[in-house]
């Protein structure tokens, strides 16, 4: 159904690098993208923020009914046509899951279960953002995880990369999860004797690295897919010719004074790129607007959702 594009010995010894890697980049702060090192006083600055907006919203009697905005989750259809998709590929479906933050809520596990139980798909791929927190424990997720893991399982398998709220310390339970990490590596998924290729990157936005980029670099495929956290890596996956992009990170907005128009954005590459369906060049990507939240429990404006993709030949 799927086999790596790497050798097993040449996978473990890539995954030690980068493990190796990653936990200096997160165990001493320094976290970068690809323009160099970043400041974190953005970050605290906007945490400051939130906890005042938070009150605010406990104050005017908001808070409640946000709480309950970012517990409904949508289903997204999206059909999307490629002349290039092998022809065994017509009709094939992908469950797009981002940002899941699954401890953000009590009980949130079986709420995204209970959405995606009756769903069919091919295959599933997750981009990133498991837990609330961008430091500490992750071990608060394991058991939530453990609910949804066995309604994540596609016949062609599941994939996740990670995110800038995730921590390398994750990769050690992705067989548990019944998920396989793609870090930086590329898998080819399989059917009826026809081949499509998906790569999956570590996060660009606080752990980038060479390695992010080089793994795009992939050639001899009618049909490629790139997971990536952000949008930050959308003009070099287009340029080496891949076709569809996948990747969450902006929650949309989260709070948004209308549909599309977030109060405050971590999307730096363009407005366009916020949420939903866009273009660069031949390539299609759709960014998430996630199913969980992070910062503060609450959504205005901008509901969760879970893509169901069906891909079509022609
Ligand atoms: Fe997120």
């Amino acid at each position: 159904m799927y086999h790596f594009v790497d050798n097993p010995e040449l996978r473990k010894e890539k995954r030690l690098v980068w493990a190796a890697t990653r936990s200096v980049l997160e165990n001493v702060g320094f976290i970068r993208n690809q323009n160099g090192k970043k400041s974190r006083s953005r970050w605290d600055l906007f945490l400051r923020l939130l906890g005042v907006f938070a009150l605010l919203l406990k104050v005017t009697g908001y808070y409640r009914k946000g709480y309950g905005n970012a517990k409904t989750i949508k289903v997204s259809n999206l059909t999307l046509k490629y002349p290039d998709l092998p022809a065994a590929f017509h009709g094939f479906r992908i469950l797009h899951l981002s940002d899941l933050h699954i401890d953000s809520i009590p009980g949130f596990a079986t709420l995204i279960r209970d959405r995606i139980k009756n769903l069919e798909f091919d295959i599933c791929f997750l981009t990133g953002d498991y837990r609330r927190d961008i430091t500490g424990s992750f071990r608060q997720i394991m058991k939530p995880f453990r609910i949804l893991s066995k309604y994540i399982q596609a016949p062609y398998g599941t994939f996740a990369v990670l995110g800038n709220h995730d921590t390398f310390l994750m990769a050690q339970h992705e067989k548990e999860s019944g998920l396989e990490l793609l870090v930086n590596e590329s898998v080819e998924i399989l059917k009826d004797g026809q081949k499509i290729l998906v790569t999956g990157t570590d996060d660009p936005f606080n752990f980038y690295t060479e390695q992010a980029m080089m793994c795009l670099e992939t050639k001899g495929y009618d049909f490629k897919i790139a997971l990536v956290h952000t949008t930050e890596l959308a003009k070099a996956a287009s340029e080496n010719k891949y076709n569809l992009y996948l990747c969450g990170h902006t929650h949309g907005g989260q709070i948004c004074l209308k549909e599309g128009s977030p109060i405050i954005s971590h999307q730096f590459e363009g407005k366009q790129f916020n949420q939903g369906r866009w273009e660069i060049g031949k390539m299609i990507g759709y960014t998430s607007r996630g199913v969980g939240v992070s910062g503060m429990p609450v959504r205005f404006n901008c509901t969760a959702e879970v893509i169901l993709i069906t891909l079509e030949a022609g």
